[in-house]
């Protein structure tokens, strides 16, 4: 039903300097795997077989990362070395990947828009690879989206509650419950002040939009910090009709920064390879 998940991956990720100085952040480990894999397995799991990857200038090892590395498969074929290529060998057979560059750093609704290119007029969904998502033994958290949509066919957003003192790093919602977990958005504002915040209910780097979002971002002024914001637009298409949000079940961990991923690296490490 949605087959096609964005995940741009411009940004410079100047949070990790010197580390993302001549390496795309969406590439940084978390154990042996790079977050943008994580995202590329969630998306897959929730159905997604075609992945529009939007980049930068310096981004062409996340190109590499998913195409197979002829020298690489040729110095381990048959050694026990062989069962590390395992998983992301499976990715690049089942999926396709598709790249378009954003040139200009005009803030996460412009670089969905520089997706168009390679999503058309169709649902889709977004995963900000920052955002590590986790639901150990249970269903991922695209994957449980794709099952509202199945519902609702609308544009959902995942969320959760943080504390108020860090609502001004997200887009905060508000809106009504319409069933356990799920909200009806009737107002969104991107990372308001403490004050101006209405609840603590924060958007995480997930989403399932329509297509319509395409035109609407044409016609987005640019908002917070003079990016065209996602959030934005969100806006207008709940106003529109409707956009859901959805409290998901699991962890989500905020890689973008070093406590969470060191947070997620401690936890993966325990979760899967002590
Ligand atoms: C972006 C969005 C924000 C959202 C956040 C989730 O912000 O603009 O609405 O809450 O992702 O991670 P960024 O973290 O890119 O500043």
């Amino acid at each position: 039903m949605i087959h096609k998940c964005l995940f741009p991956a411009a940004g410079y990720g100047t949070r990790f300097l010197p580390a993302t100085k001549a390496m795309p952040k969406e590439m940084l480990p978390i154990v042996n795997k790079p977050l943008i894999q994580y995202g590329v397995e969630e998306a897959l799991e929730a159905g997604c077989h075609t992945m529009a990857i939007v980049t930068g200038r310096g981004k062409r090892s996340i190109e590499d990362h998913f195409d197979t590395s002829y020298e690489l498969e040729h110095q381990i074929k048959g050694t026990d070395k062989e069962s590390y290529l395992k998983e992301i060998r499976s990715l690049i057979q089942t999926c396709t990947f598709s790249y378009t560059r954003q040139n200009e750093m005009k803030g996460l609704g412009h670089a969905i828009l520089t997706g168009e290119t390679l999503i058309g007029q169709e649902a889709f969904a977004v995963i900000l690879a920052d955002d590590l998502c986790a639901n150990m033994g249970g269903k991922g958290v695209l994957s449980q989206m794709v099952g509202l949509y199945k519902k609702y066919c609308c544009s959902i957003v995942a969320i959760e509650e943080v504390d108020m003192s860090d609502v001004d790093k997200y887009g905060i919602i508000e809106g009504e419950e319409i069933e356990k977990g799920v909200y009806k958005i009737s107002n969104m504002t991107e990372k308001p002040s403490r004050e101006e915040a209405k609840s603590n209910l924060a958007v995480i780097g997930r989403y399932i939009l329509t297509p319509d979002i395409f035109n609407i971002l044409r016609v987005t002024k640019p908002g917070k910090k003079g990016e065209i914001q996602i959030t934005d637009a969100l806006l207008e298409q709940a106003k529109a009709g409707r956009v859901l949000a959805y409290k998901f079940e699991g962890k989500r961990y905020d890689c973008g920064n070093i406590n969470g991923f060191v947070r997620a690296t401690n936890d993966f490490y325990e979760a899967y390879h002590r």
